[in-house]
C-alpha cells in the first residue's frame, strides 16, 4: 500500500494499492491540460473574490503562485511526485507547498468533476483554434497550386479507370472544397460548445455564491451551463471533436491514397520531395511515398480513438463516473495526430513535383467517348442510340487492339456517325474539358468561379 497522503484521507484508513495506482493515476497524460487547468483556477479564484471567499490580496498570491507553476512546467522544472494522481491535484499540491495554507482555499466551491469538465472543454476549444489555422494553411496551399498550374490536363478517374479529361486544378480544388467543409465543421463545433461547467460542483451545483457569468467570460465561454448534472456528465463535445477530426483525417487519407498511386511508376504523375519520402533498407532503387502512407494510416488510428470514446461514454451512468477519465487520451492523441498530418500534407504538396507530361501522355482517347456521344446527340441522335454507336466503336477498336479514334472514317460511318472527319478534328481533350463550363464543371470559366468562391470563403474566416 502506498503511504502517500491523499486529499480525501480524512475518510480513508489505508493508502492505495500499487495496482490501483497503476490503473487510476492519470497525470502522465492529463498534464497536457496544465495550461487550461491553471487558466481555469485563475478564473475560478476571481469568482471566489467576487463571492467574498477570497480577498483581493489572497487572490493575487494564488494567481502568482499558479503562474509560477505554469512557467516552471514550461521550463522543464520537475514538479510532480509519485503521489500526484492527476494534473488538477498535482497543481493544487504544488501551489499549497509554495504559498502555504492559502493554496487549500482554491478548491472552494469546486469539485474535480466541474474542474475537469471545464479544463477539457477549454483544451478542446484552444486546440480546435490551432487546428483551424493548419487547415486554413493547407487550403491556401491548395488554392495557390490550383492557380499556379492552371491549364494543365490529366485523366479524371472513376473506379480507378480513366473516365473523362479534367484540368489538374479541378482535381486540386476538389480537395480545397472538401477541406472547406472540414473547416466549417470545426467552426460549428466552436459555436456550439461555449458553456462553462464551473459552478456545477460535483453534481448538484456549488453551494457558494459564485458569479458564474464573470467566470465564463474570463475563460472565453459565452454563458454558464444551464444544468449541473449535464455539465459534469456529458462528453458529447469530445465526441463531436473526435468525429470532426476523424472526418478531416479521412479527407486527407483519400487524397493521400491517390498520391501514393500517383507516385508509382505505373502512374508517375507525382514525385514527392526527398524530405517527404523514405528509402528501403534493402532495395537501393526505392523511394517510397511514406508521408502519404502514414497520413492514410494515421487516419485509421484516429477513427479508433473516436470509436473508443463512443464506446466508453454510451453506458456510463450519470452523473460523473470514473470511466470518464478515459476521455482524455483519445482526444489528446487525435489532436497531436491531426496536427502533424495536416502539416505534412501541406508541406509535401508545396514541395512536390507534378509531372504534367506524364499526366497528358497517359491520357487515352477513350476519355473522349462521352464527348463523341454528346456530339452525336447534338446532331439529332437520341442519347441511348448515340451511346450504343460509340459503344460499338469502342468495342470494335478493342477487338482490333486500337483506340476508337484510330478506326477509319468508313468504320465510323458504318457504325452510324455522319461526317466523321469533322467530328474527329473537333474531338480533343481541351474541347472536352471546355465543354464543361457549367457551374462546378472542369472548364476554365467554371474554375475561375471556383477560385472566386474559394477566395471569398478564405476571406470570410
Ligand atoms: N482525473 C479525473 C478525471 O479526469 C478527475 C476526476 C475525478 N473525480 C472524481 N469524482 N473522482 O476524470
Amino acid at each position: 500500500m502506498s503511504n502517500s497522503k491523499k486529499m480525501w484521507d480524512g475518510r480513508f484508513e489505508s493508502g492505495m494499492a500499487q495496482s490501483m495506482i497503476d490503473l487510476s493515476f492519470s497525470l502522465a497524460f492529463d498534464q497536457e491540460l496544465i495550461e487550461e487547468d491553471i487558466q481555469g483556477s485563475i478564473a475560478h479564484g476571481k469568482g471566489l473574490v467576487e463571492s467574498g471567499v477570497l480577498t483581493e490580496e489572497e487572490y493575487s498570491q494564488i494567481v502568482s503562485g499558479l503562474q509560477g507553476i505554469l512557467a516552471d512546467y514550461k521550463n522543464g522544472v520537475a514538479l510532480w511526485n509519485d503521489g500526484d494522481e492527476d494534473v488538477h491535484m498535482a497543481v493544487e499540491r504544488v501551489l499549497t507547498e509554495r504559498i502555504g495554507q492559502l493554496g487549500k482555499k482554491i478548491h472552494t466551491g469546486r469539485s474535480r468533476n466541474d474542474q475537469v469538465s471545464t479544463d477539457f472543454k477549454l483544451y478542446m476549444r484552444h486546440r480546435a483554434e490551432e487546428i483551424l489555422v493548419l487547415e486554413k494553411n493547407l487550403a491556401n496551399t491548395l488554392l495557390e497550386l490550383s492557380k499556379k498550374y492552371i491549364g494543365k490536363i490529366m485523366p479524371g478517374y472513376t473506379h480507378l479507370q480513366q473516365a473523362q479529361p479534367i484540368y489538374f486544378s479541378h482535381y486540386l480544388m476538389s480537395f480545397f472544397f472538401a477541406l472547406s467543409r472540414d473547416i466549417c465543421r470545426l467552426k460549428n463545433f466552436l459555436a456550439l460548445h461555449k458553456e462553462l461547467p464551473l459552478g456545477s460542483g460535483a453534481i448538484a451545483g456549488s453551494a457558494f455564491p459564485y458569479r458564474r457569468k464573470q467566470v465564463a467570460k474570463a475563460l472565453g465561454f459565452e454563458a454558464p451551463s444551464p444544468n449541473s448534472i449535464d455539465a459534469v456528465s456529458h462528453r458529447d463535445m469530445a465526441l463531436e471533436f473526435l468525429a470532426d477530426l476523424s472526418i478531416v483525417a479521412s479527407t486527407l487519407s483519400r487524397y493521400a491514397e491517390d498520391f501514393v498511386n500517383w507516385s508509382s511508376s505505373e502512374f508517375s504523375f507525382l514525385t514527392l520531395h526527398d524530405a517527404f519520402s523514405s528509402g528501403s533498407s534493402m532495395m537501393p532503387q526505392k523511394k517510397n511515398p511514406d508521408s502519404m502512407e502514414l497520413i492514410r494510416g494515421k487516419s485509421g488510428r484516429m477513427i479508433g480513438n473516436y470509436t473508443a470514446l463512443f464506446t466508453l461514454v454510451k453506458g456510463a451512468p450519470l452523473s460523473y463516473s470514473r470511466d470518464l477519465q478515459e476521455d482524455k487520451e483519445p482526444v489528446i492523441d487525435s489532436v497531436k495526430t491531426v496536427k502533424v498530418i495536416l502539416q505534412v500534407m501541406q508541406e509535401a504538396l508545396e514541395t512536390a513535383t507534378f509531372n504534367f507530361d506524364k499526366m497528358e501522355n497517359r491520357m487515352l482517347p477513350a476519355l473522349l467517348a462521352t464527348d463523341l456521344a454528346d456530339l452525336l446527340v447534338e446532331s439529332g441522335i437520341p442519347f441511348r442510340d448515340a451511346h450504343h454507336i460509340v459503344g460499338s466503336l469502342v468495342g470494335e477498336a478493342a477487338k482490333q487492339k486500337k483506340e476508337f479514334t484510330e478506326l477509319s472514317d468508313e468504320e465510323w460511318e458504318n457504325a452510324g456517325v455522319k461526317s466523321p472527319k469533322e467530328i474527329k478534328e473537333k474531338l480533343t481533350f481541351i474541347y472536352s474539358i471546355e465543354r464543361r463550363n457549367i457551374e462546378g464543371g472542369t472548364g476554365s470559366k467554371s474554375l475561375q468561379g471556383q477560385f472566386e468562391k474559394a477566395e471569398a470563403f478564405l476571406n470570410s474566416l
